[in-house]
């Protein structure tokens, strides 16, 4: 396994990609995204010691949008266990767009195939305890605070609100979902909660310490205090692996070799066993949806580091 990052090297590596953070566009279909600075880049790393090292804007916060679904579908796990999740959302990589609905018709039992896709999300999202919207997102924003260890772990209202007032995909995918059984609750609660958990906001070293906790086999890293069932972690960086970079994670795969999760704001979670987690920040994405110099950094990072788990 890689010996340890210094600081000077990630910061040369960062530079070195800088000149990337023009290329690509910021997701726009979320009005409030749209705020975000092109020009924005950062990386840290935590270790499964605990140990961490960061670089560039690692004051910032943002929304960690779909890298949530890794960490909603832990705490699904364990709210219902593992058959009743996977009795409603199934396991395999879908070759399609994350907004995409033509599987949720043409799949035979009609279920979301993954939790890593918009459909699959929410039905997982539907599935977290409690008795009214502000109970279930509490109950995630505190399974962030425990799992980052920063109690003033929160949302931010403009995203939520923003994304909230213009989901008619996910709407029409929870709908769709809410015919066929697999969604039970309320669609509209379903949404506020959904739309909540992707506007969850972190820093660059809160996002690689959920990589932490799941490359230490869900267990915080200082501590060893078991914060997610080890099987559950598993399964969880097992789906970054399959399907966490879209519809581009085989080549992410090869090339990168680093199971990782990306979301629209430029954030990708990546989390290699027994090393440590890896996050990433830059908002202008790839028509995939994926941070253009997130790639080129956790590439980097993998290359000269060995990181590649294949
Ligand atoms: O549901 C959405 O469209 C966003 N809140 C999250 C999308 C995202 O980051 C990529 N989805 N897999």
């Amino acid at each position: 396994m890689s010996q340890k990052i210094t600081k000077k090297q990630l910061n040369n590596w960062l530079e070195d990609v800088k000149p990337l953070v023009n290329q690509g566009k910021i997701a726009s279909y979320i009005p409030a995204l749209e705020r975000q600075d092109p020009n924005d880049l950062a990386v840290s790393i935590s270790y499964v010691n605990g140990d961490t090292v960061s670089c560039g804007v690692t004051k910032k916060t943002f929304t960690l949008q779909s890298v949530s679904k890794v960490i909603s579908l832990a705490l699904a796990l364990m709210d219902h266990g593992e058959e009743y999740v996977f009795s409603k959302v199934g396991m395999e990589p879908t070759g399609d767009p994350f907004y995409s609905i033509a599987k949720l018709e043409t799949s035979n039992p009609s279920k979301p195939l993954n939790p890593m896709i918009n459909a699959g999300a929410l039905a997982v999202t539907d599935m977290i305890k409690g008795k009214d919207v502000s109970e279930r997102v509490e109950r995630l924003l505190n399974f962030f605070r425990n799992l980052t260890g920063d109690s003033s772990i929160h949302y931010n209202t403009e995203v939520a609100t923003s994304e909230f007032d213009t989901a008619f995909l996910n709407r029409s995918l929870s709908y769709f979902m809410k015919q066929t059984n697999i969604i039970k609750g309320d669609v509209e609660e379903l949404l506020e909660v959904y739309c909540k958990q992707c506007a969850i906001e972190v820093t660059i070293e809160q996002l690689s310490t959920l990589g932490a906790v799941l490359a230490n086999n869900g267990k915080e890293p200082r501590t060893g205090r078991e914060l997610i069932p080890e099987h559950f972690a598993r399964i969880c960086k097992t789906f970054m692996v399959t399907c966490g970079m879209y519809d581009a994670s085989g080549s992410f795969a090869i090339e990168v070799g680093i199971p990782a999760k990306s979301g629209v704001s430029g954030a990708i979670l990546g989390s290699v066993k027994g090393f440590g987690g890896i996050g990433v920040y830059g908002p202008n994405l790839n028509e995939k949806g994926n941070s253009v110099v997130g790639l080129k950094l956790l590439k980097r990072i993998s290359d000269q580091t060995q990181l590649s788990i294949f």
